[in-house]
């Protein structure tokens, strides 16, 4: 018997739009009680929360903003979503942009705010502090696990993602915790991130931007419904630790990484 969703509260960030959206509705297809939307988009994200309780019961989705690269702000949106459902269980840290031009704001977004929306998870939801343990799934891409010459900075963000994950997955900070740590890799999906992405790429490089967009085109392709079907396995199925790739609308698989390293485990 794997993990259950039901009767459970997540928080998920960047769900105003995008894959993060499409997780918020798999979870609450499966039962999830209530979940907290963390974005930016102060237009989007009352819409999404607005949409997800007209279809799943009045009071299901909560939206609030918050930029996820101010820590303040972030801490402040886990403050008011604790408020609101009185406990959390499942963590997304989601949020994330492939802007090679602007890469410290980038690296920001897609690393410096996954550490602190990891640290407040295992804050809020920590066997240390009181609280009952809980689920931490972290947003990778294939890109984690491969090279791309058409956007290295986001690469690099994404390998950052993989390693820190994989890392508070170790028994030391389970044991501690309670809190399992798992990572996604999602393959190419149709959202704005993929479509504005050759807008974006690094600038002075003639045509890396048009490469960029080559290169995405060329991987398998699927929509964020089949990401969020994966994810619902993955939090229901994912051991502690584990890294999984959900690709080209195939199913979602775990991926096992060679440990080359003889450093003990934890
Ligand atoms: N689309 C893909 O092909 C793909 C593939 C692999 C991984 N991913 C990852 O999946 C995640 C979601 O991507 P997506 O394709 O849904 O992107 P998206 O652009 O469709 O949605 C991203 C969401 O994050 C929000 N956001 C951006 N910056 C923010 C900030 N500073 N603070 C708060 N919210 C912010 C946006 O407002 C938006 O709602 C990202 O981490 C991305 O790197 C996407």
């Amino acid at each position: 018997m794997g993990y259950s969703v039901e009767g459970k509260i997540a928080l998920i960030t960047g769900a105003a739009s995008g894959i993060g959206f499409e997780y918020a509705i798999a979870l609450l297809r499966h039962g999830l009680k209530g979940v907290t939307i963390i974005d930016s988009d102060s237009k989007k994200g009352p819409e999404a929360a607005q949409s997800l309780n007209d279809r799943y019961g009045k009071k299901v989705a909560h939206f609030c903003r918050a930029d996820v690269t101010k820590e303040n702000e972030l801490k402040s949106a886990f403050d008011t979503a604790f408020n609101v459902w009185k406990t959390l269980d499942i963590v997304i840290n989601n949020a994330g942009v492939m802007k090679d031009g602007s890469w410290e704001l980038q690296i920001a977004i897609n690393c410096n705010a996954v550490v602190t929306g990891s640290l407040l998870a295992l804050e809020r939801m920590g066997k240390h502090r009181g609280g009952n343990g809980g689920i931490v799934v972290n947003i990778a891409s294939i890109l984690g696990l491969q090279e791309l010459s058409g956007c290295p900075v986001y690469v690099g963000t994404k390998h950052f993602v993989l390693g820190m994950t994989r890392s508070f997955g170790q028994p030391y900070f389970y044991d501690k915790t309670g809190v399992k740590f798992l990572t996604m890799c999602p393959g190419v999906t149709d959202t704005p991130l993929i479509t504005e992405a050759s807008l974006f790429a690094l600038t002075n490089y003639e045509g890396l931007g048009k490469l960029l967009a080559e290169q995405l085109a060329s991987l398998p392709q699927q929509e964020p419904e089949y990401v969020a079907k994966g994810m619902y396995h993955l939090i229901t199925h994912g051991e502690n630790g584990s890294v999984w790739v959900c690709e080209g609308r195939e199913p979602i698989y775990e991926v096992n990484i060679p440990d080359r390293l003889t450093l003990r485990k934890n």
